[in-house]
């Protein structure tokens, strides 16, 4: 496996914060990997070391094989990077910030005009291109940051928090696009809190918090400590409590929990359930539902926290 990025015992201290502590991660090239945290857990102030905008306290981290403390501009060459807050020039219009970025970058000028314009039409700003930022929508700004970062088709991709702030509409024609164009050319390195679309998107996961890291693996892999036993929604019409109790005193029942009128059932096995509704004949059943375990369920056991934005 050729890892893309490398960190070694990573940490960073902003005076008596550890923002990272001792952080050991590989990420193979052409993959597309995701990094989940709660506020503050440490992600930008990761990917600001891998970016080479800021530098480790201690530890070691390499991008392409580059070194972040010796190497930053051959880094900077190979990277495109969308920050968690946009940073587009507000004196030159969509197209100048996108055609600057292709001069620093050195790329051919006729080269650079095509590129623009795909992307450009790609993101939905052609029409949009002779304005400046600051009269275009955050979701256009955003859009206008991934085209930047696009350009020069980087090696490595680092997206942070991509979509926030973007429409449902705008944030699927990001995904499909960093989809399409992922591959063995190009490694993805992105943090959402969007853990759905990192499930669908991501093929390894990385969840950290307060400047560690406490798990990785594939969605699969963080998922199966989870998945001893399965969980059913029963929702009732009346008598939610008088059921809860003759659910939570059956021996094949692991745990209950209630929201409502519907109860939470967590069973040792699925062959469980006919047992369960045996002792449930005729309660006043409205719907009994397989929950999948998901993401978030992984992430709220982890981190203990629900998805901050
Ligand atoms: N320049 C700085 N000076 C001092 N402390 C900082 C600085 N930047 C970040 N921090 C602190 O370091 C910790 C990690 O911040 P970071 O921005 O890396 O978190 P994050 O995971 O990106 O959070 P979010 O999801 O809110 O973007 C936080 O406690 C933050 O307050
Ligand atoms: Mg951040």
């Amino acid at each position: 496996m050729t890892s893309a990025i490398i960190t070694r015992s990573l940490s960073k201290q902003y005076g008596d914060l550890k923002a990272l502590d001792d952080f050991d991660l590989d990420v193979r090239q052409g993959s597309i990997f995701g990094l989940l945290g709660p506020n503050g857990a440490g992600k930008t102030t990761l990917i600001r070391i891998l970016t080479t905008l800021m530098r480790q306290s201690s530890g070691e981290a390499f991008v392409e094989g580059l070194d972040t403390r010796s190497q930053g501009r051959e880094i900077r060459r190979l990277i495109g990077v969308v920050p968690q807050e946009n940073s587009l020039d507000r004196y030159l219009t969509a197209r100048e910030n996108l055609e600057l970025h292709g001069r620093l970058h050195g790329m051919d000028s006729r080269l650079c005009r095509r590129r623009v314009d795909e992307l450009l039409e790609l993101m939905g700003l052609a029409a949009r291109q002779k304005d400046f930022p600051d009269t275009f929508s955050g979701g256009m700004q955003r859009r206008l940051v991934v085209a930047r970062a696009l350009l020069h088709q980087p090696r490595v991709l680092f997206l942070d928090e991509p979509t926030t702030g973007l429409d449902p509409q705008s944030r699927r024609a990001v995904w499909d696009y960093v989809r399409s164009i992922a591959g063995d050319s190009m490694t993805i390195f992105l943090t959402t809190h969007y853990l759905e679309e990192a499930e669908q998107l991501c093929g390894r996961i990385a969840i950290m918090d307060h400047g560690r890291l406490i798990a990785q693996g594939t969605t699969q892999e963080l998922k199966e400590p989870l998945t001893g036993g399965t969980v059913y929604e029963i929702e009732f019409g009346e008598d939610t409590e008088r059921y809860l109790a003759l659910l939570n005193e059956m021996a094949c029942v692991r745990n209950v929990a209630v929201s409502g009128r519907t109860i939470q059932v967590g069973l040792e096995r699925w062959e469980c359930l006919s047992e369960v509704v045996s002792a449930l004949n005729g309660a006043p059943v409205r719907r009994i539902s397989l929950r999948e375990r998901t993401l978030e369920d992984v992430f709220i056991t982890l981190t203990g926290a629900e998805v901050r934005e």
